[in-house]
């Protein structure tokens, strides 16, 4: 596996492989891996000749509270991780290669999708994310790019970029891979205290409930959403951002339930934040 810090560099070995015919299969990431992450490269593993990493722990996309100088890093376990499962090129950008000084063009994704859900507490986010995308994709000009379903409305929003502004890339959405008592797994789990990794559990109690009542008939979305708001109001370090029935293509807010629908909800645990959802397309 090769690192490499410049663009130019890596255009010019990519150029290589395409000029003789390869796919090109990229993962997008800000480190610090978990399985979650690694299980986005094996799918690039198996899907393209040549598999590419970014890990850029983008500025652009927090908020000026929010951990950017916090957030873990971890390069020397991380480029052993991405050893590990075959990735051919590991793209590890300074902040000023990325944004050199006089930076001045960004994408907005303009539609209720960013402003709501995560984007209703994290303005700004989506915009950054939209940015470094397209960026990295200009730079990669991947065939497939891989992202995890456990970011529901960061696909949703990047799905309706890509297709806004005639991107050739093809967006692949991966399952969530959790923990094996039902965490989803996130960079961010390493914040939680040990009792509250225990109450963390209760977003994926919510979401296993929702899924059991979908299961066994129910479809109306205010009484779904009802019980999981409850069953995560019972753990006393819970703090509900949002719990909310959409669409998955749109992000609009549904009545009734159908393959189309995203169950997604935030939930701070102490001064923890996280995500998780429920894509019903997936039962
Ligand atoms: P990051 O949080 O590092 O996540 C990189 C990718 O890993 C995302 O596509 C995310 O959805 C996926 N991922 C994280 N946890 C997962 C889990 N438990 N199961 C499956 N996939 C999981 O998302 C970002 O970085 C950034 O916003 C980025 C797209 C790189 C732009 O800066």
């Amino acid at each position: 596996m090769k690192i490499i810090h410049e663009i130019g560099a890596l255009k010019s070995v990519l150029k290589h492989h395409k000029m003789n015919g390869k796919t090109v299969g990229f993962v997008p990431t800000m480190g610090f891996f978990h399985e979650g992450h690694l299980s986005l490269m094996k799918y690039a593993r198996k899907k393209s000749d040549v598999v590419v990493v970014s890990l850029f722990v983008n500025p652009t996309q927090f908020g000026p509270s929010e951990d950017f100088d916090a957030y873990p890093r971890n390069l020397d376990r991380d480029m052993d991780l991405c050893n590990s499962v075959g990735v051919d090129y590991m793209f590890v950008p300074e902040v000023l290669e990325m944004y050199p000084e006089g930076y001045a063009t960004y994408v907005t994704v303009e539609s209720d999708m960013t402003n709501q859900l995560c984007g209703a507490s994290r303005p700004g986010h989506f915009k950054g994310v939209a940015t470094v995308v397209t960026k990295l994709f200009n730079i990669v000009e991947p065939d497939f790019a891989f992202f995890g379903q456990k970011d529901a409305q960061q696909v949703s929003v990047l799905k309706r970029m890509c297709k806004d502004l005639n991107s050739s890339v093809e967006i692949i959405a991966c399952p969530i891979v959790r923990e094996s008592d039902g965490l989803a797994m996130s960079s961010r789990n390493v914040y939680l205290s040990q009792s509250e990794r225990q109450d963390a559990l209760v977003l994926y109690k919510a979401l296993s409930e929702a899924e059991r009542l979908i299961r066994k008939g129910q479809r109306e979305a205010i009484s779904v959403k009802n019980t999981m708001v409850e069953i995560i109001e019972s753990v006393s370090t819970s703090k509900i951002d949002y719990v909310e029935i959409v669409s998955a293509t749109t992000l609009k807010p549904v009545e009734t339930i159908t393959e189309d629908t995203l169950i997604a909800l935030a939930v701070k645990i102490g001064k923890t934040r996280l995500i998780d959802n429920l894509n019903v397309d997936f039962l």
